[in-house]
């Protein structure tokens, strides 16, 4: 098994690991942090794999109170596609960075992860019934909707709480999802409060906590 040591926070630690393909460059086995995928460390040992399923994974995750997100692109034929997720989130202020991931079987996979563009748009307290709209498969049409273009021509709705638009910057594997990394070239906020996504239900905010 390979290993290799590293200094961590004044700690020598040994990383054991198998070498996992770089897909960044499609190179596999060169040892180095970024290419192994550590199992076990000197002073982070513990069960890699506790009983659980699926359901409860789910169930666990859902106690991660998230905002809800309508992200929107251009396909290679030129057609709007748009999709509900929740897994947005922050990665780097400089360079500007944000992440979402795409289940490897949505319909529009193709579209995010080869597009040049996306938006995302932060949804407001009201908007629930977009994201019920395109988070299914039947209802997720463009009908009766304003839209205005972005960079790249990129569809988009005129009502969010933030909306970021953002240039594909790299994707990154994510088991049976990629993790899409856009890099922000636009934002705008509105007034409002946000749609809340919280025990596989949509919630608002209650108020200031204590
Ligand atoms: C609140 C909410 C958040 C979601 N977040 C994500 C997400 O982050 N990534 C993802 O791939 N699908 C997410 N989905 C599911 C997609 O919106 C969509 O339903 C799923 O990809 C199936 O798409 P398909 O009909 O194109 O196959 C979310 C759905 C809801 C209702």
């Amino acid at each position: 098994m390979p290993h290799k040591t590293v200094d961590y926070a004044g700690k020598v630690l040994t990383i054991v690991g198998r070498p996992v393909t770089d897909h960044r460059d499609g190179q596999q086995g060169i040892p180095g942090m970024l290419l192994m995928l550590p199992e076990t460390t000197t002073d982070l040992r513990g069960p890699l794999v506790n009983d659980f399923d699926s359901r409860q994974l789910r169930n666990a995750l859902g106690a991660f109170a998230t905002g809800v997100t309508v992200i929107t692109t251009l396909d290679a034929d030129g057609i709007p596609r748009a999709m509900t997720a929740n897994s947005f989130s922050s990665v780097s202020l400089d360079p500007p960075l944000v992440l979402w991931s795409i289940g490897k079987s949505a319909m529009a996979f193709d579209a995010f992860t080869c597009c040049q563009h996306f938006v995302v748009h932060v949804l407001k307290q009201d908007q629930q019934a977009l994201s019920t709209r395109f988070a299914s498969r039947e209802a997720r049409t463009f009908d009766d909707l304003t839209m205005e273009h972005g960079i790249g021509n990129v569809p988009m709705f005129s009502d969010y709480l933030a909306r970021f638009q953002c240039e594909l910057y790299e994707c990154l594997p994510g088991g049976d999802h990629v993790i899409v990394i856009g890099k922000v070239l636009d934002i705008e906020q509105q007034e409002g409060e946000p749609l809340l996504f919280y025990s596989g239900q949509y919630q608002a905010l209650a108020g200031t906590a204590e």
